[in-house]
């Protein structure tokens, strides 16, 4: 192997990722006193945040009543009772402050017509325990994920937080049992950093690109989940990914459920408001598992639109151009551009799109990575944190409610920062680590950037993506669920024969997207064995060949560890069907309709 010269930095904490949640903690650790340095592949305002469009939740009652007890039934009735109550209760009652803040920090809300922050509904957000419909949403138009981002990174640089931008993050580094820090390509410069923290947040979002048709962005690889993996640490509830309804049908962008929210509907070949027969109360605004399996059986049953009967429609036309163009005007422009639609006059084609992965990195609600040991389900692995996307903490169980997303990135971006000021002492030193630290995860570095194996990544990725989009899709059976674990572990196996033609180190994006895929593969293959053992159907799990939710034997958190020949290893952690206080009572089970 190459001896590869490596720049050490030593801060109190090391955050990776710059999307909302790792903005938070950044500058919420700065604002602490503690030296922080966030270290990101994209420049922060590129994050996949900016993409984020319909809203944040928040029963702040600005439209409506609301309380932020409703928010929390309906989130765990969203999650398919898979979520973790304490940590339920303390998004939804943190979400009133959290909003307040960013309102604070400088979010260009929309307003009512008293100056209010503007909420629209979103799915399965109701009032009094699912009788009426909340107005819980608070938007900021529809582009409140880019509102947010930017307003983060302005708090970040105003508090003086350091950022490596354009560092790719490698690996992990470990310290009897302790994380110590991360390994960091500049991929400008080509130069190796390790970064030593006393405590690492793992900020890095999604996999969604281990899918053929995503609304996540190229860069949503699930690099924290892949270090994670090689750790030896568990991932959870991989089994669970997000359909979003309305993706743009072919292009796959997202089409936010704003749409619906501001009173658009979906109609079927024959004209039919179809969600009518599948949710005759919430209809159009049922959550989104149950709303993509409407869309599907529509299409599957031939009464799907175009040619090939095999899309849906999403109408707004109905609205007007001045609610349109006040209220939605970047899905009339995706619209326009991705699918050659005036929303004014014509129906958006729309087909459920990946979008969001429920599973990850396991943490508490002080975002603490957890996992199980000797018996303790919730042992705390020192040194390591994960937000975001990327956590599984859980507050979204089975299928999370839109609008929850944005809010999973404030609440614990900003409970990281509050746990690590109390836990970490500013300015205390790091020991020096042994002489052959780094060798482990170098020798795999420098092993992918000299592969020389017959198989390009882009192809490998491809096999890849269309087993996983055709085998762990919307509805899956035991059948499918097999076969795709067969194939996915044989393209897991494949990557052993990639080929990385450039062996430079500036700017190789061969080898970064190697590295990439190498994190998608290993949670490719969590997510379809994590499916085939799990025989019911919970939130976005839906088996044909076990229709019904099993709580008996099935309400726990499923954790997976994949060895590095792509084998998995199951246990399981029991759901917290506790709360944090007397405030609010524990929601048992229940039929989910809606
Ligand atoms: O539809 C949307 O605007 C997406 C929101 C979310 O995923 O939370």
């Amino acid at each position: 192997m190459e001896a590869y010269k490596v720049q050490q930095h030593k801060y109190d904490v090391i955050v990776v990722g710059a999307g909302g949640a790792g903005l938070r903690a950044t500058f919420g650790l700065a604002e602490k006193g503690l030296k922080a340095a966030c270290i990101t592949k994209v420049f922060p305002t590129r994050s996949h945040t900016v993409a984020a469009q319909g809203g944040i939740s928040a029963a702040l009652g600005n439209m409506g009543e609301d309380d932020w007890r409703f928010h929390f039934y309906d989130t765990i009735k969203g999650s398919d009772w898979l979520g973790d109550q304490d940590a339920i209760e303390y998004m939804c009652r943190e979400a009133i402050p959290a909003i307040i803040e960013l309102e604070h920090y400088g979010v260009p809300f929309s307003r009512t017509e008293e100056g209010k922050i503007y909420q629209r509904p979103f799915g399965g957000m109701t009032t009094h325990y699912g009788q009426g419909t909340a107005q819980r949403t608070c938007a900021a138009a529809d582009r409140t994920g880019h509102a947010i981002l930017h307003t983060l990174y302005q708090q970040a640089l105003a508090h003086d937080a350091t950022f490596f931008i354009e560092y790719f993050a490698i690996d992990l580094i470990f310290e009897e049992g302790r994380c110590v820090g991360v390994l960091a390509l500049d991929m400008n410069e080509g130069t190796l950093h390790l970064f030593r923290g006393h405590a690492v947040v793992m900020a890095t979002g999604g996999y969604g690109r281990a899918y053929f048709s995503a609304t996540s962005a190229h860069t949503c690889t699930g690099d924290g989940g892949g270090m994670v993996l090689r750790a030896g640490l568990p991932l959870q509830d991989m089994e669970f990914v997000q359909f979003h309804p309305t993706g743009i049908y072919g292009a796959g962008c997202l089409i936010t459920e704003g749409v619906r929210g501001e009173g658009g509907y979906l109609t079927n070949s024959e004209g039919e408001r179809f969600m009518e027969r599948y949710a005759p109360n919430a209809k159009d605004l049922a959550s989104r598992d149950v709303v993509s399996r409407a869309m599907t059986i529509e299409i599957r049953e031939g009464r799907g639109v175009g040619p090939n009967k095999d899309h849906i429609h999403l109408n707004l036309m109905h609205l007007g151009p001045e609610v349109i163009n006040e209220r939605l005007p970047g899905i009339a422009e995706s619209a326009r551009i991705f699918a050659g639609v005036d929303v004014t006059k014509e129906p958006i084609p729309v087909l459920p799109t990946v979008h969001y992965n429920m599973g990850g990195i396991p943490t508490n609600y002080h975002g603490e990575v957890v996992t199980k040991r000797d018996d303790d389900p919730d042992s705390v692995v020192p040194g390591l944190f994960a937000i975001g996307e990327a956590a599984c903490v859980s507050v979204h169980g089975a299928n999370r409610l839109g609008s929850n997303s944005l809010l999973d990135l404030v609440v614990f971006g900003r409970a990281v920062a509050n746990r690590c000021a109390e836990v970490i002492k500013p300015g205390l030193p790091h020991k020096d680590l042994p002489a052959n630290a780094l060798d482990e995860v170098l020798g795999r570095f420098d092993a992918l950037r000299h592969a020389n194996g017959s198989r390009p990544t882009s192809q490998i990725r491809a096999e890849m993506q269309k087993t996983m989009q055709n085998d762990a899709a919307v509805f899956r059976t035991g059948e499918t669920l097999k076969d795709g674990s067969k194939k996915i572990s044989e393209v897991f196996t494949q990557f052993k024969d990639v080929k990385v033609a450039d062996r430079s180190l500036v700017w190789n994006s061969d080898l970064i997207e190697t590295l990439e895929l190498s994190n998608l593969l290993a949670q490719a293959v969590a997510t379809m064995h994590s499916a085939e053992q799990r025989p019911e159907s919970r939130g976005a799990h839906a088996r044909e060949d076990f229709p019904e939710r099993d709580d008996h034997e099935w309400q726990k958190h499923t954790l997976v560890w994949i060895d590095a020949e792509g084998n998995s290893r199951f246990d399981f952690r029991p759901v917290h069907m506790y709360t944090l206080t007397d405030d609010v009572e524990v929601v048992p089970p229940k039929k989910r309709v809606y």
